[in-house]
């Protein structure tokens, strides 16, 4: 591909230049999560070196410094996000922070109380899922599930039906972007639409989607949308809630202390303006600040470029391996990211061991998504990866460490 240059890229990721078990590192395993580029590692390392201070609240010169390269930092993802300012971005620690975050106010402000209804996919990973059934559990609201087809894709006439059906009490539709266990990718415009004429918010879980996509959350709608950092280049720890404004205005504090007040007294305590209003004690500075960076290094490089590049690999790794007997895969054509599949009469965990002993990292298992797997009748299944410093030689050795495994096991 004419300006893509993998080499160079590779390059960049230290950790590609170790073996494992004795075999250069094949390393599939970025939906779980990425490895991280040069540029991220310094940036983190900068910060300890350089800035370490707490933020928003020393007079000296470190604690104005971090301050000031933390909420730049804001600036940038308010950027990537297209967001609609950048009292719109939390900062978190991760799509599963973000969504209880987001459980949790519902709850308090009474948004979601008895007999309302929330609506996930079978899709969702269990971070979107669980949150919800622990408001359903303390506020007697419940939660209903949109069937997947056979393809792995959501099943667009069950969602309608059931929107249909609890069109007096639906509250809240949250949904994955992406599948991070089949790579599907969810018709978003259309179920944003659709929710919104039917009365509810929507959350969209962005995990596995910002490593991959151009983002543009206010042409999309959305009322939440939460991702991680890891995911996407950046170090551990760190995500985002975005939210519209005027809906986290409307809404309550969630965790107390630090930078979430105003003015503290036992008479009463008042909250902080956004973004602060829902970010309680120290925040992760460095994480913050590593994530702007990553998202430097995804746009420098070209979300689409990456896109495309990914997708070729991801389109040469699903025809080789369906060419392997007794192989399926799961998930639609035009999947992103993941690829899962199973081989006929090996276990899934198996396979993945000898993988890793051929220098290959995968994910087996059920990839948190144990209600997925349930739908399809399997445990789990292995599931290859993509970023953007993969190349076609990771999928040559990645076909080959299967046939070899298969081979060894059948
Ligand atoms: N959510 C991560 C995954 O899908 C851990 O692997």
């Amino acid at each position: 591909m004419s300006g893509y240059n993998v080499s160079a890229l590779r390059a960049q990721f230290p950790i590609l230049k170790n073996e494992v078990h004795g075999e250069p590192l094949v390393y599939l395993d970025n939906a779980a999560t990425s490895q991280k580029p040069q540029v991220v590692l310094d940036a983190s390392r900068n910060y300890y070196e350089l800035l370490n201070s707490n933020i928003h609240r020393g007079t000296h010169y470190l604690a104005q410094q971090a301050t000031a390269a933390h909420e730049q930092a804001r600036d940038t993802v308010a950027a990537h996000l297209h967001a609609g300012s950048r009292e719109e971005v939390i900062f978190t620690s991760g799509t599963t922070d973000g969504i209880n975050l987001v459980a949790s106010i519902l709850g308090y402000s009474g948004r979601i109380g008895p007999g309302d209804t929330i609506l996930i996919s079978n899709l969702e990973h269990h971070s979107n899922t669980v949150p919800w059934q622990l408001l359903c559990e303390r506020s007697g609201a419940s939660l209903e599930v949109i069937p997947v087809h056979e393809d792995g894709t959501l099943d667009l006439d069950s969602f309608h039906r059931l929107l249909g059906d609890h069109q007096d009490t639906l509250k809240l539709v949250a949904l994955t972007h992406i599948s991070n266990a089949f790579g599907t990718v969810l018709p978003l415009e259309t179920v944003i639409k659709s929710s919104h004429e039917a009365g509810a918010l929507v959350l969209i879980d962005g995990a596995q989607a910002v490593p991959h996509l151009v983002m543009d959350l206010e042409a999309l709608d959305v009322d939440f949308y939460v991702f991680s950092g890891h995911k996407a280049y950046a170090p551990t720890g760190i995500g985002v809630l975005y939210g519209k404004r005027a809906l986290l205005e409307s809404l309550p504090p969630w965790r107390g202390g630090g930078e979430m007040i105003k003015k503290v007294s036992y008479e009463g305590t008042t909250y902080n303006e956004l973004p602060y209003k829902f970010e309680a004690g120290t925040p992760n500075i460095e994480g913050a600040i590593a994530l702007a960076t990553a998202l430097g290094f995804l746009n420098d490089l070209g979300l689409e470029e990456v896109h495309e590049h990914e997708h070729a690999l991801i389109e040469h790794a699903a025809g080789t391996l369906s060419g392997i007997e007794g192989v399926r895969l799961y998930g639609p054509h035009d999947r992103i990211g993941s690829l899962s599949f199973n081989v006929e009469g090996i276990h899934h965990y198996d396979l993945g061991t000898l993988l890793d002993k051929m220098g290959v990292a995968v994910r087996t298992g059920h990839h948190c998504c144990q209600p997925l797997m349930a739908r399809f009748g399997i445990t789990g299944t292995l599931r290859a990866s993509f970023a953007c410093f993969n190349d076609e030689g990771d999928v040559q050795r990645l076909a080959q460490a299967v046939e070899k495994a298969v081979a060894m096991l059948r």
